[in-house]
């Protein structure tokens, strides 16, 4: 195809095939096609440069400014330019169109790829990193992100739009500063949910080199306002952002009323939690979350020897009260105990996580190397600890077979924190289900059930694993991340 310019040869696109045929040029002389194209061609240009029909005039009158004001001086004359902005300006501000925040078209599918939150938009997702979107963009083409409506029961009933900053839409109020709009499809109250949602905003923190703090929070589930977020869940946003939490509710300010639309200058939102983050990157949005829990609690460097030098090594049991609690617990403390006194250095402590302030459960995981614990959002705590950290499950009897998926959060965010999970135990006997044992109703009675324990297998668990962590500490492997990088109170970003 290198020669397909020489001179005596013309290269035509033809349908014929994939590539553009040569032709030589006397040919076009005595083509017939050739003929009836041209033809056809001074034919189209005849119509052309024939007056228009009325009605193609009218229809057409809008066209004018747009394709005469270049062309033809004289036009300009009678044309006031600034007029016709305004005029488009409103036009575009009447354009805005707003859809339903949740699209009931994906109502079957919400947690697949596409949620039901904002459906016509797409996330901007590089490889490794955090899905998001950013308003103002390019992929906005620098429009900006509109919200009317505060239905808090009902997601279809509020609205979003995209509007550019010159022509938002009519009666709209411009809310300046960053604003992090959070979609989630469970709750914000629940440690593990919560923090979830939290996830991916962390990481555009980090990816912006944490240059900037957001000025107010938008919480929705399934497109509903949602107003609060959980005690633990708040101080934890509050101790990575240095400031307490503005969550919106619309209601704050007088004037807003259910129909005039709210813009942000700059908005970010997130629908997808950790999802199509890498390794990498959750752990370093887990190191930042760490870092910053344990400068706002006040947990300074931790003494990693006794006074004699060896090598301390926490247990904590960190038991729960009610559903999924231990039904012999002073069995099992006695039963840690005693494995505990067998490796030098160990030092046992038990704790209750519903009577420990966030800054209580802060101190207390940056004292623990070994997390010994029933399943239950307590656990969400785990990346508290120093990275490498090791954890113990515990789950009542029936869960392996049917509670599904979500039982295995824990591993997951053992892996995402960088922790050691070192598995689970399952208790083999429990409260007796009416159905048959993988009957799905049993679930309802395994669900909450409590959690027994067995003597020779737990004492030989904590025992390994409490070896396991010693030799690695003697090794020097584990390093205190409490204050590794905090000095500065930026904790490295
Ligand atoms: C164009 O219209 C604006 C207001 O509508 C007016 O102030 C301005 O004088 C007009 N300019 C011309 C050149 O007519
Ligand atoms: C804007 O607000 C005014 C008065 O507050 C009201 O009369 C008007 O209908 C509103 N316009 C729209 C489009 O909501
Ligand atoms: C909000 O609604 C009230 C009446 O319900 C009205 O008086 C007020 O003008 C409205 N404000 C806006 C900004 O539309
Ligand atoms: C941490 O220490 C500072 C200064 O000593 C104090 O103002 C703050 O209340 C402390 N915070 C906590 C959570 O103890
Ligand atoms: C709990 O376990 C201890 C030690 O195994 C035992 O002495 C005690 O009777 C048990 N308590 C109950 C209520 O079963
Ligand atoms: C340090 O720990 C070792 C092993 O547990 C113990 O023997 C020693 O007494 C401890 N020293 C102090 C001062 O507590
Ligand atoms: C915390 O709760 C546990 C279990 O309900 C209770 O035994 C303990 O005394 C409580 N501790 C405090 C400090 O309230
Ligand atoms: C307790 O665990 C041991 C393994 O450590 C196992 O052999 C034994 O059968 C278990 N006991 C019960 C009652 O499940
Ligand atoms: C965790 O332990 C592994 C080996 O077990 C080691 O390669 C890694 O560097 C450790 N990570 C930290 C943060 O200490």
């Amino acid at each position: 195809m290198a020669k397909a310019s020489s001179e005596s040869r013309t290269t035509i696109p033809t349908s014929y095939g994939k590539y553009p045929r040569r032709i030589p040029s006397f040919m076009f002389l005595h083509s017939p096609k050739l003929f009836v194209y041209l033809l056809a061609m001074i034919t189209i240009l005849f119509i052309l440069q024939a007056p228009p029909s009325t009605s193609w005039d009218f229809m057409h009158q809008w066209e004018k400014p747009f394709f005469t004001t270049k062309s033809t001086p004289q036009v300009l004359q009678h044309y006031n330019c600034s007029q016709e902005l305004k005029s488009m300006v409103s036009k575009l501000q009447e354009a805005v169109t707003f859809l339903p925040l949740k699209d009931l078209r994906y109502s079957s599918k919400a947690l697949q790829g596409h949620t039901w939150f904002m459906s016509s938009m797409f996330d901007t997702h590089e490889k490794g990193e955090v899905q998001y979107q950013e308003f103002p963009s390019k992929a906005s083409k620098g429009r900006l992100l509109c919200l009317k409506g505060r239905d808090t029961h009902d997601g279809s009933w509020n609205l979003y739009a995209l509007a550019w900053p010159q022509a938002l839409p009519p009666n709209a109020t411009l809310k300046k500063g960053l604003t992090f709009i959070s979609y989630n499809h469970y709750n914000y109250d629940n440690i593990w949910h919560g923090l979830s949602s939290m996830v991916p905003f962390i990481a555009w923190h980090i990816k912006n080199r944490c240059s900037n703090s957001p000025t107010r929070w938008f919480l929705y589930h399934w497109g509903e306002l949602r107003t609060t977020m959980g005690p633990w869940l708040s101080s934890l946003m509050q101790a990575t952002f240095g400031e307490r939490l503005n969550i919106e509710n619309f209601q704050k300010t007088e004037g807003e009323n259910q129909t005039s639309p709210t813009c942000f200058a700059k908005s970010v939102v997130m629908r997808h939690n950790e999802g199509g983050m890498s390794r990498e990157r959750r752990l370093q949005v887990y190191d930042l979350l760490r870092c910053k829990a344990r400068i706002f609690c006040n947990v300074t460097t931790i003494s990693e020897v006794n006074e004699t030098g060896v090598p301390i090594i926490g247990m904590t049991l960190f038991m729960r009260t009610g559903p999924r609690s231990f039904k012999n617990e002073s069995a099992v403390i006695g039963i840690f105990q005693k494995a505990c006194r067998k490796v030098e250095g160990c030092r046992l402590g038990v704790a209750y996580a519903n009577n420990l302030s966030f800054c209580e459960q802060v101190k207390l995981m940056s004292l623990t190397d070994v997390l010994v614990s029933p399943h239950g959002a307590q656990l969400t705590n785990m990346f508290l600890m120093d990275r490498n950290s090791s954890v113990m499950e515990f789950f009542p009897k029936g869960w392996l077979k049917l509670a599904g998926i979500g039982q295995y959060v824990y591993h997951w965010i053992a892996s995402w924190s960088g922790m050691n999970h070192c598995g689970a135990w399952r208790d083999p006997g429990g409260e007796r289900c009416p159905f048959a044992e993988d009957d799905r109703r049993c679930m309802s009675v395994y669900k909450n059930a409590r959690i027994g324990h067995n003597e020779s297998y737990f004492y030989e668990w904590g025992r390994n694993v409490l070896r396991d962590v010693k030799l690695r500490k003697g090794q020097g492997v584990l390093k205190k991340s409490g204050s590794s990088g905090s000095g500065s109170g930026s904790c490295g970003c």
